[in-house]
Order: C-alpha cells, then structure tokens, then sequence
C-alpha cells in the first residue's frame, strides 16, 4: 500500500495534508478522543473546551489551558512533523492542532483552522492578539479592554473564515490530499477530505485506527504517523531517485 501511495506521490505537483492530535500524540500531546488517555475522556469538556470558555468559571478555563500551555512548553516536534517538514515536494499542511509543531519543524505553508495556544485574543473580537499571558486571571485587552482568551476555536464557534476558504480551495486543487492522525469527526475540518473527493483529488488516510474517511481514502495506511510517514517521504524519494542527507 505505502509502495501505491509513494508512486502515485512521486508524480504530484502539489500534495495537501490534514493533521489532527494523532500526528503529535508522538510528541506526548495527548490526542482528545482516545478511551484512556485522551483529553475528552479525562476531562469535563464543557466549561473548558466548549463554547463560552470564558464562562461559567473562568478560573477553571485558565487552568486549563494554562496546563495545556505548560505541557506544549516541554515537547518537540516528532518524525510526523519533520518528514511533513521536509517533504520531497510542496506540502500544504492544514493542521486542527493548536500546538504550532508544524512550524516548529520547519513547515512553511501552515493553515491553522483551530487558532493557537501559544496566542491570546480579544474576547470582544476587537481584534487584538497577544502571546499568552500567565497571569492567573484573564488580562484585559491593550486595545479595548474586553478581557482576554486563548486564541483557539471552541466548540460551537465558527473557524477562522479566511482558513476555512484558503483550505477548501487548497484542497479542491490538490494533486492528492493525505487525512493524517485525525478522527474525521470534527466539521468543518473534517468535511476537507470530502471536499477533495468531490472535487475529483483522490485522498489517503493514515491513522491507527479507522475512521469514518477509511473506506472512501483511496489508501488507507493503518500505523503511526511518525513511522509511516518518513516511510513514505523515503519511498518518494527512492521513486525520483533524490539523494537526501539527513
Ligand atoms: P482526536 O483525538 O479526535 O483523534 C485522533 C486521531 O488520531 C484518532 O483517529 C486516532 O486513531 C489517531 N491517532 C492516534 N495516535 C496516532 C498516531 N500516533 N499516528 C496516527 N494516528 C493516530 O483528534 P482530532 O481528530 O485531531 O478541536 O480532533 C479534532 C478536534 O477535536 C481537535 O482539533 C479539537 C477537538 O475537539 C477543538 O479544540 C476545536
């Protein structure tokens, strides 16, 4: 299967992957629906991940996320994030991860549709971004006062609609779209894959498990993303005949 993927990779001019949690659980970010370690099964989400974060108890909410922060603080980017990196080609990632791995392996055409932990912004939407504050209560806005929130999208709230637009037509116009680590369950982000198969761009999956995406992928790579994915780059480059120093 990895041989099929890398030869029909090997001829693609523009290649688009879409991350979710499962491409930095390597990393040791936990992923949110796994039964026994991921964040939804340990955690409430409501009041900490849901819409309206700010409320009901906005101590709880910076707790979180100040835990969430503290953990981003220690890890690295993984063989996923590199090989994504350094991909034989162009790569577009379109990440749901709000934990800025992509760029920190070097990736240079990042959509981010969920925000990013690292940032705050205006909860009154004034527009304002800051890094993340540590103080224990929500600071207000140097602009306009309103208090302070993680810059990521919570439940119930719209994307980004210039990330949502760059992404669909990045997709549709893909020579092939890779679904990566992700469940395939959160929408908008996970309606992209369909996007791309009506748009006639043949996609594969790589996950650990199946998703609701498998039997639509054209190739479904089942193992994780940091094994199967420098596989893959080095089956790629085995087809161009590159030579790669690591
Ligand atoms: P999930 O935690 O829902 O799913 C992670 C997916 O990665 C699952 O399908 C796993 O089987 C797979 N997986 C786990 N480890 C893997 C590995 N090492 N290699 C490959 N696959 C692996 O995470 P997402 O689908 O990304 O949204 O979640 C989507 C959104 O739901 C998140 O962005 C977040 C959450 O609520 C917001 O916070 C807005």
């Amino acid at each position: 299967m990895i041989d099929a993927l890398a030869g029909h990779l090997a001829g693609a001019a523009s290649v688009v992957a879409l991350t979710g949690a499962g491409v930095s659980a390597a990393s040791g970010v936990p992923t949110f629906r796994d039964a026994q370690t991921g964040l939804w099964a340990r955690y409430q989400s409501d009041g900490a991940g849901h819409a309206g974060g700010l409320r009901p108890d906005p101590q709880l909410v910076r707790c979180w996320y100040a835990w969430r922060r503290s953990l981003l603080a220690r890890v690295r980017p993984n063989d996923a994030h590199i090989a994504l990196a350094e991909w034989p080609g162009r790569m577009m990632v379109i990440t749901q991860n709000v934990d800025g791995l992509h760029q920190r392996a070097g990736s240079t055409e990042v959509i981010e549709l969920h925000g990013r932990l690292d940032r705050d912004r205006c909860s009154a939407e004034c527009g304002t971004r800051t890094p993340a504050s540590a103080a224990e209560s929500p600071p207000p806005c140097p602009r306009c006062g309103a208090l302070m929130r993680p810059d990521v999208v919570w439940f119930g709230k719209a994307l980004p609609e210039q990330a949502l637009s760059d992404a669909l037509a990045a997709v549709r116009g893909a020579d092939c779209v890779l679904s990566i680590g992700t469940s395939s369950l959160v929408r908008p982000a996970a309606d992209l894959p369909w996007e791309a198969l009506a748009a006639g761009v043949p996609v594969a999956e790589i996950n650990t498990e199946a998703t609701p995406l498998t039997d639509q992928a054209r190739w479904s790579l089942r193992g994780r993303a940091d094994q199967t994915l420098p596989a893959l780059v080095a089956a790629i480059r085995q087809r161009r005949g590159d030579h790669h120093e690591p």
